[in-house]
Protein backbone atom coordinates (compact mmCIF):
# COMPACT_ATOMS: atom_id res chain seq x y z
CA UNK A 1 0.00 0.00 0.00
CA UNK A 2 1.21 3.31 -0.99
CA UNK A 3 0.83 6.24 1.38
CA UNK A 4 -0.27 9.68 0.31
CA UNK A 5 3.54 10.98 0.65
CA UNK A 6 4.60 8.69 -1.32
CA UNK A 7 5.98 6.14 0.75
CA UNK A 8 4.66 2.68 1.46
CA UNK A 9 3.76 2.73 4.86
CA UNK A 10 4.22 -0.92 5.36
CA UNK A 11 3.98 -0.95 9.14
CA UNK A 12 -0.01 -0.35 7.89
CA UNK A 13 -0.35 -4.05 7.07
CA UNK A 14 2.59 -5.92 8.23
CA UNK A 15 3.37 -8.88 9.82
CA UNK A 16 5.99 -9.22 11.89
CA UNK A 17 7.85 -11.98 13.99
CA UNK A 18 9.20 -10.76 16.89
CA UNK A 19 12.90 -12.59 17.55
CA UNK A 20 14.06 -13.02 21.02
CA UNK A 21 17.86 -13.21 19.79
CA UNK A 22 19.14 -15.42 22.76
CA UNK A 23 16.64 -17.98 21.71
CA UNK A 24 16.51 -18.56 18.52
CA UNK A 25 18.89 -20.00 16.91
CA UNK A 26 22.73 -20.41 17.94
CA UNK A 27 25.32 -20.42 15.48
CA UNK A 28 28.50 -20.11 17.41
CA UNK A 29 27.49 -23.28 19.42
CA UNK A 30 27.65 -21.93 22.66
CA UNK A 31 24.00 -22.76 23.89
CA UNK A 32 22.54 -18.93 23.26
CA UNK A 33 21.45 -17.72 20.16
CA UNK A 34 23.00 -15.00 18.77
CA UNK A 35 22.88 -13.25 15.00
CA UNK A 36 25.20 -15.55 13.29
CA UNK A 37 22.24 -17.87 13.88
CA UNK A 38 19.30 -15.62 12.75
CA UNK A 39 21.23 -15.05 9.81
CA UNK A 40 21.20 -18.79 9.06
CA UNK A 41 17.66 -18.77 9.47
CA UNK A 42 16.40 -15.41 7.61
CA UNK A 43 15.34 -17.69 4.75
CA UNK A 44 12.60 -19.66 7.52
CA UNK A 45 10.88 -16.41 7.72
CA UNK A 46 11.06 -15.64 4.58
CA UNK A 47 9.11 -18.79 3.83
CA UNK A 48 7.06 -18.48 6.49
CA UNK A 49 5.72 -15.55 4.68
CA UNK A 50 5.94 -12.53 7.96
CA UNK A 51 6.89 -8.94 6.12
CA UNK A 52 9.45 -8.22 8.58
CA UNK A 53 10.95 -8.64 11.63
CA UNK A 54 11.09 -6.96 15.53
CA UNK A 55 14.68 -7.74 17.17
CA UNK A 56 14.47 -8.01 20.68
CA UNK A 57 17.29 -5.78 22.24
CA UNK A 58 20.95 -7.11 21.07
CA UNK A 59 22.75 -4.50 22.71
CA UNK A 60 25.64 -4.88 24.97
CA UNK A 61 24.33 -5.48 28.05
CA UNK A 62 24.90 -7.46 31.78
CA UNK A 63 21.75 -9.21 30.86
CA UNK A 64 19.85 -8.26 34.12
CA UNK A 65 16.41 -7.88 32.36
CA UNK A 66 17.32 -10.39 29.29
CA UNK A 67 18.65 -7.56 27.42
CA UNK A 68 16.52 -4.50 28.41
CA UNK A 69 19.38 -3.39 30.47
CA UNK A 70 21.45 -1.54 28.00
CA UNK A 71 24.83 -0.67 28.63
CA UNK A 72 25.30 0.78 25.06
CA UNK A 73 23.08 1.58 22.68
CA UNK A 74 25.37 1.75 19.44
CA UNK A 75 26.92 -1.85 20.00
CA UNK A 76 26.27 -5.24 19.66
CA UNK A 77 26.15 -7.45 22.53
CA UNK A 78 29.49 -9.35 21.94
CA UNK A 79 27.19 -12.77 22.83
CA UNK A 80 24.87 -12.31 20.11
CA UNK A 81 28.03 -11.11 17.65
CA UNK A 82 29.57 -7.68 16.08
CA UNK A 83 28.17 -4.64 14.22
CA UNK A 84 29.12 -6.31 11.52
CA UNK A 85 27.08 -9.39 12.18
CA UNK A 86 24.05 -6.71 12.45
CA UNK A 87 24.65 -5.30 9.01
CA UNK A 88 24.94 -8.38 7.47
CA UNK A 89 21.19 -9.36 9.35
CA UNK A 90 20.11 -6.10 8.12
CA UNK A 91 21.37 -6.76 4.34
CA UNK A 92 20.24 -10.03 4.12
CA UNK A 93 17.19 -9.39 5.35
CA UNK A 94 16.63 -6.88 2.58
CA UNK A 95 17.72 -8.99 0.47
CA UNK A 96 14.83 -11.20 1.20
CA UNK A 97 12.47 -8.27 1.73
CA UNK A 98 11.79 -8.67 4.97
CA UNK A 99 11.82 -4.79 7.28
CA UNK A 100 13.76 -4.92 10.48
CA UNK A 101 12.47 -3.39 13.22
CA UNK A 102 14.62 -2.88 16.47
CA UNK A 103 13.83 -2.73 19.93
CA UNK A 104 14.95 1.00 21.52
CA UNK A 105 15.19 0.68 25.52
CA UNK A 106 15.17 4.62 26.21
CA UNK A 107 13.42 4.93 29.67
CA UNK A 108 16.57 3.37 31.50
CA UNK A 109 20.12 2.13 31.27
CA UNK A 110 21.87 -0.61 32.50
CA UNK A 111 23.66 0.46 35.87
CA UNK A 112 26.86 -0.67 34.08
CA UNK A 113 25.83 1.70 31.44
CA UNK A 114 29.11 4.38 31.56
CA UNK A 115 26.63 7.15 32.83
CA UNK A 116 25.10 5.72 35.37
CA UNK A 117 29.04 4.78 36.39
CA UNK A 118 29.98 8.18 36.08
CA UNK A 119 26.90 9.22 38.08
CA UNK A 120 27.45 6.77 41.21
CA UNK A 121 31.49 8.70 41.03
CA UNK A 122 29.86 11.83 41.05
CA UNK A 123 28.76 14.23 43.34
CA UNK A 124 25.03 15.17 44.44
CA UNK A 125 23.84 17.65 42.04
CA UNK A 126 26.71 16.78 39.66
CA UNK A 127 25.70 16.91 35.58
CA UNK A 128 26.49 13.32 35.99
CA UNK A 129 24.02 12.30 38.36
CA UNK A 130 21.35 14.78 36.36
CA UNK A 131 20.74 12.28 33.74
CA UNK A 132 19.03 10.51 36.32
CA UNK A 133 16.68 10.58 39.24
CA UNK A 134 19.24 10.80 41.80
CA UNK A 135 17.50 12.16 45.23
CA UNK A 136 18.09 12.45 48.79
CA UNK A 137 16.26 10.18 50.88
CA UNK A 138 13.18 11.01 53.09
CA UNK A 139 13.08 11.40 56.73
CA UNK A 140 16.04 12.78 59.32
CA UNK A 141 19.00 10.36 58.21
CA UNK A 142 17.54 10.21 54.59
CA UNK A 143 16.98 6.42 55.15
CA UNK A 144 13.22 6.34 53.72
CA UNK A 145 12.87 6.66 50.00
CA UNK A 146 12.30 9.61 48.72
CA UNK A 147 8.84 9.18 47.37
CA UNK A 148 6.42 5.71 47.36
CA UNK A 149 6.77 4.77 43.96
CA UNK A 150 7.31 0.87 43.14
CA UNK A 151 8.55 -1.11 41.14
CA UNK A 152 6.97 -3.34 38.06
CA UNK A 153 9.16 -6.04 39.26
CA UNK A 154 8.16 -5.74 42.72
CA UNK A 155 9.41 -3.49 45.89
CA UNK A 156 10.50 0.01 45.76
CA UNK A 157 11.15 2.00 42.76
CA UNK A 158 14.24 3.68 44.76
CA UNK A 159 17.34 2.19 46.04
CA UNK A 160 19.93 3.62 47.94
CA UNK A 161 23.98 4.08 46.94
CA UNK A 162 27.16 3.93 48.93
CA UNK A 163 28.67 6.84 49.16
CA UNK A 164 32.97 6.32 48.15
CA UNK A 165 33.85 6.71 52.12
CA UNK A 166 31.41 3.88 52.79
CA UNK A 167 28.00 5.97 54.05
CA UNK A 168 24.35 5.76 52.43
CA UNK A 169 23.94 8.13 50.08
CA UNK A 170 21.24 9.39 48.00
CA UNK A 171 18.81 7.15 46.15
CA UNK A 172 18.10 6.68 42.37
CA UNK A 173 14.83 5.70 40.50
CA UNK A 174 14.27 2.53 38.78
CA UNK A 175 10.71 1.57 37.45
CA UNK A 176 11.76 -1.47 36.96
CA UNK A 177 14.71 -3.50 37.96
CA UNK A 178 17.38 -1.90 40.73
CA UNK A 179 19.68 -2.96 37.45
CA UNK A 180 17.81 -0.09 35.14
CA UNK A 181 18.06 3.08 35.88
CA UNK A 182 15.51 5.61 35.03
CA UNK A 183 16.87 8.43 32.87
CA UNK A 184 15.78 12.01 33.37
CA UNK A 185 14.16 13.20 30.03
CA UNK A 186 13.92 16.75 30.58
CA UNK A 187 17.87 16.58 30.59
CA UNK A 188 18.98 17.73 27.16
CA UNK A 189 22.56 15.64 27.13
CA UNK A 190 20.17 12.94 27.63
CA UNK A 191 17.52 14.04 24.49
CA UNK A 192 20.87 14.80 22.43
CA UNK A 193 22.35 11.65 23.10
CA UNK A 194 19.88 9.58 21.81
CA UNK A 195 18.68 11.82 19.26
CA UNK A 196 22.18 10.67 17.90
CA UNK A 197 21.55 6.90 18.57
CA UNK A 198 18.24 7.09 16.27
CA UNK A 199 20.17 8.16 13.48
CA UNK A 200 23.20 5.44 13.99
CA UNK A 201 20.10 2.75 13.32
CA UNK A 202 18.29 4.37 10.87
CA UNK A 203 22.01 4.99 8.89
CA UNK A 204 22.31 1.61 9.08
CA UNK A 205 19.20 1.04 7.68
CA UNK A 206 17.18 -0.21 10.52
CA UNK A 207 12.83 0.67 9.40
CA UNK A 208 11.91 1.01 13.09
CA UNK A 209 11.92 0.91 16.74
CA UNK A 210 10.04 -0.46 18.79
CA UNK A 211 10.01 1.89 21.66
CA UNK A 212 10.04 0.02 25.19
CA UNK A 213 7.93 0.98 28.41
CA UNK A 214 7.24 4.27 26.29
CA UNK A 215 4.66 5.99 28.62
CA UNK A 216 7.22 5.77 31.38
CA UNK A 217 9.47 8.03 29.93
CA UNK A 218 8.09 11.10 31.50
CA UNK A 219 8.16 11.84 35.16
CA UNK A 220 5.40 14.48 36.70
CA UNK A 221 7.36 17.63 38.31
CA UNK A 222 8.67 17.42 41.72
CA UNK A 223 8.47 13.30 41.65
CA UNK A 224 4.85 13.20 44.07
CA UNK A 225 3.78 10.23 45.80
CA UNK A 226 1.45 8.13 43.53
CA UNK A 227 -1.93 7.52 44.57
CA UNK A 228 -1.97 3.59 44.11
CA UNK A 229 -5.63 3.13 45.60
CA UNK A 230 -4.23 0.84 48.38
CA UNK A 231 -3.49 -1.55 45.62
CA UNK A 232 0.61 -1.43 45.44
CA UNK A 233 0.88 -3.50 42.20
CA UNK A 234 2.14 -2.05 38.91
CA UNK A 235 -0.99 -2.18 36.77
CA UNK A 236 0.02 0.24 33.91
CA UNK A 237 -3.67 0.52 33.40
CA UNK A 238 -6.34 1.67 35.74
CA UNK A 239 -4.15 4.67 36.76
CA UNK A 240 -5.52 8.01 36.09
CA UNK A 241 -3.56 10.35 37.20
CA UNK A 242 -0.63 8.34 37.93
CA UNK A 243 2.74 10.59 38.01
CA UNK A 244 4.95 8.03 36.66
CA UNK A 245 3.18 6.95 34.08
CA UNK A 246 1.44 8.09 30.49
CA UNK A 247 2.69 11.74 31.80
CA UNK A 248 1.40 14.27 28.82
CA UNK A 249 4.79 15.55 28.74
CA UNK A 250 6.07 12.41 27.26
CA UNK A 251 5.15 13.17 23.85
CA UNK A 252 7.43 16.23 23.66
CA UNK A 253 9.55 13.23 23.67
CA UNK A 254 7.92 11.20 20.45
CA UNK A 255 7.24 14.61 18.46
CA UNK A 256 10.99 15.23 18.78
CA UNK A 257 11.52 11.55 17.33
CA UNK A 258 9.64 11.82 14.33
CA UNK A 259 11.30 14.46 13.10
CA UNK A 260 14.30 12.89 12.97
CA UNK A 261 12.47 9.84 11.56
CA UNK A 262 10.92 12.31 8.60
CA UNK A 263 14.22 13.33 8.07
CA UNK A 264 14.76 9.88 6.24
CA UNK A 265 13.60 8.46 3.51
CA UNK A 266 9.87 8.41 5.04
CA UNK A 267 9.98 4.62 5.61
CA UNK A 268 10.95 5.08 9.03
CA UNK A 269 8.81 3.58 11.60
CA UNK A 270 7.86 4.05 15.93
CA UNK A 271 5.75 1.17 17.44
CA UNK A 272 4.45 2.10 20.81
CA UNK A 273 4.65 -0.48 23.77
CA UNK A 274 2.48 1.74 25.48
CA UNK A 275 0.04 0.07 27.83
CA UNK A 276 -2.63 2.98 29.05
CA UNK A 277 -5.47 3.69 30.45
CA UNK A 278 -7.85 4.14 27.57
CA UNK A 279 -8.10 3.79 23.96
CA UNK A 280 -8.05 7.66 23.87
CA UNK A 281 -4.98 7.82 25.30
CA UNK A 282 -3.33 5.58 23.53
CA UNK A 283 -4.26 6.87 20.39
CA UNK A 284 -2.18 10.01 21.54
CA UNK A 285 1.01 7.96 21.21
CA UNK A 286 0.22 7.78 17.52
CA UNK A 287 -0.56 10.81 16.60
CA UNK A 288 0.27 12.36 13.22
CA UNK A 289 3.69 13.78 14.52
CA UNK A 290 4.79 11.15 16.95
CA UNK A 291 5.09 7.43 16.40
CA UNK A 292 3.20 5.69 13.92
CA UNK A 293 1.89 2.23 15.27
CA UNK A 294 1.40 0.92 18.89
CA UNK A 295 0.85 -2.98 19.99
CA UNK A 296 -2.44 -3.41 20.95
CA UNK A 297 -2.19 -4.74 25.02
CA UNK A 298 -5.90 -4.50 25.52
CA UNK A 299 -6.20 -7.15 22.52
CA UNK A 300 -3.58 -9.52 23.70
CA UNK A 301 -4.37 -9.31 27.01
CA UNK A 302 -8.56 -10.45 26.53
CA UNK A 303 -10.16 -13.33 26.96
CA UNK A 304 -11.17 -16.03 25.02
CA UNK A 305 -14.77 -14.86 25.26
CA UNK A 306 -16.43 -13.79 21.98
CA UNK A 307 -18.26 -10.68 23.35
CA UNK A 308 -15.49 -9.33 24.98
CA UNK A 309 -12.76 -9.98 22.00
CA UNK A 310 -15.78 -7.92 19.77
CA UNK A 311 -15.87 -5.23 22.20
CA UNK A 312 -12.23 -4.84 22.24
CA UNK A 313 -11.52 -5.23 18.15
CA UNK A 314 -14.50 -2.35 18.06
CA UNK A 315 -12.53 -0.38 20.42
CA UNK A 316 -9.94 -0.25 18.98
CA UNK A 317 -11.01 0.48 15.02
CA UNK A 318 -13.33 2.74 16.95
CA UNK A 319 -10.21 4.75 18.20
CA UNK A 320 -7.64 3.99 15.46
CA UNK A 321 -9.70 4.01 12.45
CA UNK A 322 -10.81 7.77 12.83
CA UNK A 323 -7.51 9.27 13.05
CA UNK A 324 -5.94 7.14 10.32
CA UNK A 325 -3.64 5.01 12.03
CA UNK A 326 -3.54 1.42 11.37
CA UNK A 327 -4.78 -1.20 14.72
CA UNK A 328 -2.07 -3.88 15.12
CA UNK A 329 -3.54 -7.64 16.58
CA UNK A 330 -0.94 -8.99 18.91
CA UNK A 331 -1.39 -12.51 20.93
CA UNK A 332 1.63 -12.63 22.86
CA UNK A 333 5.28 -11.61 23.02
CA UNK A 334 8.51 -12.44 25.52
CA UNK A 335 7.00 -11.28 28.08
CA UNK A 336 3.51 -12.85 28.37
CA UNK A 337 2.12 -16.53 28.43
CA UNK A 338 2.04 -18.58 25.46
CA UNK A 339 -1.18 -18.75 23.71
CA UNK A 340 -1.63 -22.35 23.94
CA UNK A 341 -0.96 -22.37 27.56
CA UNK A 342 -3.10 -19.55 28.68
CA UNK A 343 -6.11 -20.58 26.34
CA UNK A 344 -6.09 -24.18 28.00
CA UNK A 345 -6.75 -22.33 31.21
CA UNK A 346 -9.38 -21.61 33.06
CA UNK A 347 -8.20 -18.30 33.41
CA UNK A 348 -7.90 -17.19 29.47
CA UNK A 349 -7.06 -13.41 30.00
CA UNK A 350 -3.76 -12.39 30.68
CA UNK A 351 -2.63 -9.90 33.48
CA UNK A 352 1.19 -8.89 32.97
CA UNK A 353 3.18 -11.85 33.60
CA UNK A 354 1.56 -13.54 36.63
CA UNK A 355 -1.40 -14.39 34.71
CA UNK A 356 -2.20 -18.06 35.62
CA UNK A 357 0.03 -18.94 37.83
CA UNK A 358 0.03 -22.40 39.40
CA UNK A 359 -3.00 -22.75 37.30
CA UNK A 360 -3.05 -26.21 35.38
CA UNK A 361 -3.45 -26.15 31.54
CA UNK A 362 -5.18 -28.40 28.97
CA UNK A 363 -3.02 -27.84 26.32
CA UNK A 364 -5.03 -30.04 23.74
CA UNK A 365 -7.82 -27.47 24.72
CA UNK A 366 -5.32 -24.32 24.75
CA UNK A 367 -3.59 -25.24 21.18
CA UNK A 368 -7.30 -25.51 19.54
CA UNK A 369 -8.31 -22.35 20.22
CA UNK A 370 -5.09 -20.80 19.36
CA UNK A 371 -5.44 -22.30 16.20
CA UNK A 372 -8.44 -20.28 16.00
CA UNK A 373 -6.90 -17.30 17.27
CA UNK A 374 -4.15 -17.10 14.73
CA UNK A 375 -7.24 -17.56 12.03
CA UNK A 376 -8.62 -14.47 13.66
CA UNK A 377 -5.57 -12.13 14.21
CA UNK A 378 -4.76 -12.42 10.99
CA UNK A 379 -8.00 -11.73 9.30
CA UNK A 380 -8.16 -8.30 11.47
CA UNK A 381 -7.53 -5.25 9.49
CA UNK A 382 -4.01 -3.97 10.28
CA UNK A 383 -1.18 -5.51 11.08
CA UNK A 384 -0.01 -8.26 13.33
CA UNK A 385 2.34 -9.66 15.12
CA UNK A 386 3.83 -13.44 15.80
CA UNK A 387 6.47 -14.34 18.79
CA UNK A 388 8.82 -16.81 17.55
CA UNK A 389 7.37 -19.77 18.63
CA UNK A 390 3.68 -18.83 18.53
CA UNK A 391 3.81 -20.62 14.74
CA UNK A 392 4.99 -23.85 16.37
CA UNK A 393 2.06 -23.72 18.89
CA UNK A 394 4.74 -23.60 21.99
CA UNK A 395 3.63 -23.79 25.32
CA UNK A 396 5.10 -21.37 28.65
CA UNK A 397 7.58 -24.06 29.92
CA UNK A 398 6.40 -24.23 33.69
CA UNK A 399 8.58 -26.44 35.29
CA UNK A 400 11.76 -24.62 34.78
CA UNK A 401 14.08 -25.60 37.67
CA UNK A 402 14.79 -22.48 39.88
CA UNK A 403 17.80 -22.36 39.56
CA UNK A 404 18.11 -21.77 35.88
CA UNK A 405 15.45 -18.94 36.45
CA UNK A 406 16.74 -15.40 35.60
CA UNK A 407 13.62 -13.17 35.37
CA UNK A 408 14.17 -10.16 37.77
CA UNK A 409 10.62 -10.70 38.61
CA UNK A 410 11.54 -14.01 39.72
CA UNK A 411 14.37 -13.33 41.83
CA UNK A 412 12.71 -9.94 43.08
CA UNK A 413 9.78 -11.91 44.37
CA UNK A 414 11.82 -14.13 46.24
CA UNK A 415 10.35 -16.51 44.26
CA UNK A 416 6.48 -15.76 44.46
CA UNK A 417 6.51 -14.93 40.74
CA UNK A 418 8.12 -17.67 38.35
CA UNK A 419 8.67 -14.77 35.67
CA UNK A 420 9.27 -15.35 31.63
CA UNK A 421 11.70 -16.97 31.52
CA UNK A 422 9.47 -20.23 30.55
CA UNK A 423 8.21 -17.96 27.59
CA UNK A 424 11.86 -17.55 26.38
CA UNK A 425 12.92 -21.33 26.12
CA UNK A 426 15.29 -21.83 22.81
CA UNK A 427 13.36 -22.65 19.37
CA UNK A 428 13.22 -26.18 18.34
CA UNK A 429 13.84 -26.64 15.28
CA UNK A 430 14.96 -30.34 14.08
CA UNK A 431 15.53 -33.70 15.32
CA UNK A 432 14.33 -35.82 18.43
CA UNK A 433 15.64 -34.61 21.53
CA UNK A 434 17.02 -31.45 22.83
CA UNK A 435 18.71 -29.39 21.67
CA UNK A 436 16.56 -29.65 18.10
CA UNK A 437 19.25 -28.25 16.43
CA UNK A 438 19.36 -24.84 18.13
CA UNK A 439 22.55 -25.67 19.23
CA UNK A 440 24.75 -28.78 17.64
CA UNK A 441 24.45 -31.79 19.58
CA UNK A 442 25.60 -32.15 22.69
CA UNK A 443 25.41 -28.64 23.89
CA UNK A 444 23.06 -27.43 26.76
CA UNK A 445 21.09 -24.56 25.97
CA UNK A 446 21.07 -21.48 28.37
CA UNK A 447 17.23 -22.78 29.20
CA UNK A 448 16.59 -26.27 29.30
CA UNK A 449 14.37 -27.16 26.50
CA UNK A 450 11.75 -30.14 27.33
CA UNK A 451 12.14 -33.16 25.98
CA UNK A 452 8.43 -33.67 24.61
CA UNK A 453 9.27 -30.87 22.32
CA UNK A 454 10.45 -33.57 19.16
CA UNK A 455 6.68 -32.87 17.65
CA UNK A 456 7.17 -29.21 18.11
CA UNK A 457 9.80 -28.62 16.01
CA UNK A 458 10.21 -26.80 12.73
CA UNK A 459 10.92 -30.05 10.81
CA UNK A 460 8.62 -32.25 12.27
CA UNK A 461 5.71 -29.96 11.90
CA UNK A 462 6.77 -28.61 8.31
CA UNK A 463 6.11 -32.45 7.26
CA UNK A 464 3.01 -31.98 8.85
CA UNK A 465 -0.42 -30.39 6.91
CA UNK A 466 -2.29 -29.82 10.35
CA UNK A 467 0.17 -28.73 12.08
CA UNK A 468 0.15 -25.32 13.76
CA UNK A 469 3.38 -24.04 11.08
CA UNK A 470 1.22 -25.01 8.20
CA UNK A 471 -1.61 -23.37 9.32
CA UNK A 472 0.31 -20.17 10.07
CA UNK A 473 2.07 -20.58 6.53
CA UNK A 474 -1.12 -21.38 5.32
CA UNK A 475 -2.62 -18.11 6.38
CA UNK A 476 0.25 -15.75 6.06
CA UNK A 477 0.17 -17.16 2.34
CA UNK A 478 -3.64 -16.79 1.68
CA UNK A 479 -3.55 -12.97 4.09
CA UNK A 480 -0.66 -12.08 0.90
CA UNK A 481 -2.63 -13.27 -2.28
CA UNK A 482 -6.25 -12.44 -1.48
CA UNK A 483 -7.08 -9.26 -3.96
CA UNK A 484 -8.64 -6.38 -1.82
CA UNK A 485 -7.61 -8.05 1.86
CA UNK A 486 -5.53 -5.19 3.16
CA UNK A 487 -7.93 -2.11 2.00
CA UNK A 488 -10.94 -3.85 3.50
CA UNK A 489 -12.79 -2.87 6.71
CA UNK A 490 -14.44 -5.34 8.79
CA UNK A 491 -18.22 -5.77 8.81
CA UNK A 492 -19.81 -7.37 11.31
CA UNK A 493 -22.62 -10.16 10.24
CA UNK A 494 -25.24 -11.26 12.56
CA UNK A 495 -24.20 -14.48 14.51
CA UNK A 496 -25.56 -16.39 16.87
CA UNK A 497 -24.15 -15.70 20.77
CA UNK A 498 -20.31 -17.00 21.09
CA UNK A 499 -19.94 -16.35 17.19
CA UNK A 500 -17.48 -13.95 15.62
CA UNK A 501 -18.95 -13.58 12.24
CA UNK A 502 -17.20 -10.76 9.80
CA UNK A 503 -16.73 -9.79 6.52
CA UNK A 504 -13.41 -7.98 5.13
CA UNK A 505 -15.17 -5.80 2.52
CA UNK A 506 -15.53 -8.54 -0.15
CA UNK A 507 -12.16 -10.14 -0.03
CA UNK A 508 -12.76 -12.34 2.67
CA UNK A 509 -15.25 -13.99 5.59
CA UNK A 510 -14.17 -15.03 8.93
CA UNK A 511 -16.04 -16.84 11.51
CA UNK A 512 -14.69 -18.05 14.60
CA UNK A 513 -16.65 -20.40 16.79
CA UNK A 514 -16.63 -19.87 20.91
CA UNK A 515 -19.87 -20.95 21.89
CA UNK A 516 -20.63 -24.31 23.23
CA UNK A 517 -22.16 -25.83 19.97
CA UNK A 518 -20.66 -26.00 16.38
CA UNK A 519 -22.08 -23.44 14.26
CA UNK A 520 -23.05 -24.04 10.24
CA UNK A 521 -20.83 -22.26 7.44
CA UNK A 522 -20.78 -22.84 4.03
CA UNK A 523 -18.65 -25.59 3.42
CA UNK A 524 -18.06 -25.25 -0.12
CA UNK A 525 -16.60 -21.84 0.90
CA UNK A 526 -14.18 -22.71 3.32
CA UNK A 527 -10.62 -21.49 2.04
CA UNK A 528 -8.80 -22.55 5.34
CA UNK A 529 -9.96 -23.58 8.94
CA UNK A 530 -8.07 -24.21 11.79
CA UNK A 531 -10.14 -27.73 12.57
CA UNK A 532 -11.77 -29.56 10.29
CA UNK A 533 -15.32 -28.73 8.55
CA UNK A 534 -17.32 -31.34 8.90
CA UNK A 535 -21.04 -31.92 7.34
CA UNK A 536 -20.88 -27.67 7.28
CA UNK A 537 -20.05 -27.32 10.85
CA UNK A 538 -17.69 -25.34 12.19
CA UNK A 539 -16.47 -27.10 15.83
CA UNK A 540 -16.29 -25.55 18.86
CA UNK A 541 -13.35 -23.52 19.52
CA UNK A 542 -12.35 -23.27 15.85
CA UNK A 543 -12.19 -20.48 13.05
CA UNK A 544 -12.69 -20.66 9.16
CA UNK A 545 -11.78 -18.10 6.28
CA UNK A 546 -14.12 -18.60 3.72
CA UNK A 547 -13.69 -16.68 0.24
CA UNK A 548 -17.02 -14.19 -0.64
CA UNK A 549 -19.33 -16.38 -2.92
CA UNK A 550 -19.54 -12.67 -4.67
CA UNK A 551 -16.11 -13.11 -6.26
C1 LIG B 1 9.00 -4.16 28.41
C2 LIG B 1 9.82 -5.31 27.89
O1 LIG B 1 9.08 -5.99 26.90
C3 LIG B 1 10.16 -6.17 29.07
O2 LIG B 1 10.75 -7.39 28.68
C4 LIG B 1 11.07 -5.39 29.98
O3 LIG B 1 11.30 -6.14 31.16
C5 LIG B 1 10.46 -4.04 30.38
N1 LIG B 1 9.84 -3.36 29.27
C6 LIG B 1 11.52 -3.12 30.94
O4 LIG B 1 12.40 -2.71 29.94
Amino acid sequence: MSGSDGTSQWWRTAVMYQVYPRSFADGNGDGTGDLLGLRARLPYLADLGVDGLWISPWFPSPMADGGYDVSDFRGIHPMFGTLDDADAVLKEARDLGLRIIIDLVPNHTSDQHPWFVAALESDPGSPERARYFFRDGRGSDGSEPPNNWISAFGGPAWSRVTDADGRPGQWYLHLFAPEQADLDWTNTSVLEDFDDVLRFWFDRGVDGLRIDAAPAMAKRGGLPDADYGGVLQFRTVDWDGNPHWDVDEVHDIFRRWRAIADSYDGDRAFVAEAIVNTPERLVRYVRPDEMHTAFNFPYLKGPWEAESLRRIIDATLASFDPVGVSSTWVLTSHDETRPVTRYGRATTSSFFVADGQGEESDLALGTRRARAAALLMLALPGGAYIYQGEELGLPKVDDLPDEVLQDPMFLRSGGVMRGRDGCRVPMPWSGSAPPFGFSPRGVQTWLPQPESWSELTVEAESADEGSMLSLYRSALRLRRTTKGLYAAGLAWRESPSGVLDFDRGTALRCVVNLGPEPVEVPAADVVLCSAPVVGGLLPVDAAAWLLLPSR
